[in-house]
């Protein structure tokens, strides 16, 4: 049994897979690691399946089978290829991908912002396997990455305002408001406001806090 450390190297992440004990450069190795279930950074050739999953549970019709949707409140497709592929890519950058057999089920992305700042977000869950905690576990999992990774003392990230019930959740998980608010949208070409009003809210939180009730 066999339940195992991937060394990737090239920023010292651990990944949990499935198979025999071995140590694997993510690098070099990609292919070895693409189709391996449990946690894994992200390779190019997971974007198609990575664009479907975050247009899926963000906004689009099979969003609604989620429990925060954002649909009604803005329309757009939400991300691309390109963005995916440059989110993967570039450097202090990690996507966060959870396979567990069946394709991606969930993602998030984790940006070394400095100053031990890990910027959080495209975190998504397959929208029919919501509430079901594996939003819990892919957060749990980036909290120990963003500190291993980038040193990380703090994790922020931004969130629409009106996503009240969302927000109590990352309260649940120690999140706390920071005051700052930012304009909505962020990126025009990919979100179009469904109402007036909209602005994010900065959430902070402390890494090195006590881990939040489970
Ligand atoms: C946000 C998201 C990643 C969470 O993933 P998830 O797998 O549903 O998360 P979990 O199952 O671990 O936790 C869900 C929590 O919401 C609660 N919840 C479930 N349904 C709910 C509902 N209808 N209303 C309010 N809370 C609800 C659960 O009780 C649980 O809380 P707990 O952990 O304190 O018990 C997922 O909903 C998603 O992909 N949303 C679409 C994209 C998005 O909005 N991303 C975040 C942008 S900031």
């Amino acid at each position: 049994m066999l339940v195992i450390e991937a060394n990737l190297a090239t920023r010292g992440f651990a990944s949990c897979v499935v198979g025999h004990t071995q140590s694997y450069d993510h690098a070099s190795m990609p292919g070895r690691l693409h189709g391996a279930r449990g946690f894994r950074r992200a390779v190019a050739s997971d974007a198609p399946q990575l664009v479907m999953l975050v247009r899926s549970a963000y906004r689009g019709s099979v969003s609604r089978q989620g429990w925060t949707s954002e649909a009604d409140l803005v329309g757009g497709d939400r991300i691309d290829e390109g963005q995916v592929l440059d989110l993967i890519e570039r450097a202090g950058s990690v996507l966060l991908l959870l396979d567990e057999g069946d394709g991606v089920l969930a993602c998030c992305h984790l940006e070394d912002r400095g100053d031990g700042v890990a910027f959080f977000g495209t975190f998504a869950v397959e929208p029919r396997q919501q509430g079901r905690g594996v939003g819990r576990r892919v957060m749990a999992e980036a909290e120990e990455r963003a500190k291993d990774a980038f040193g990380a003392g703090a994790m922020e990230m931004t969130v629409l305002a009106q996503q009240e019930a969302l927000i109590r959740w990352y309260e649940r998980l120690g999140f706390r408001r920071t005051g700052e608010t930012r304009r909505f949208p962020a990126d025009a070409r990919h979100a179009i406001p469904r109402r007036d009003g909209l602005y994010f809210v900065v959430l902070r939180k402390y890494l090195n806090d006590e881990r939040p009730r489970q």
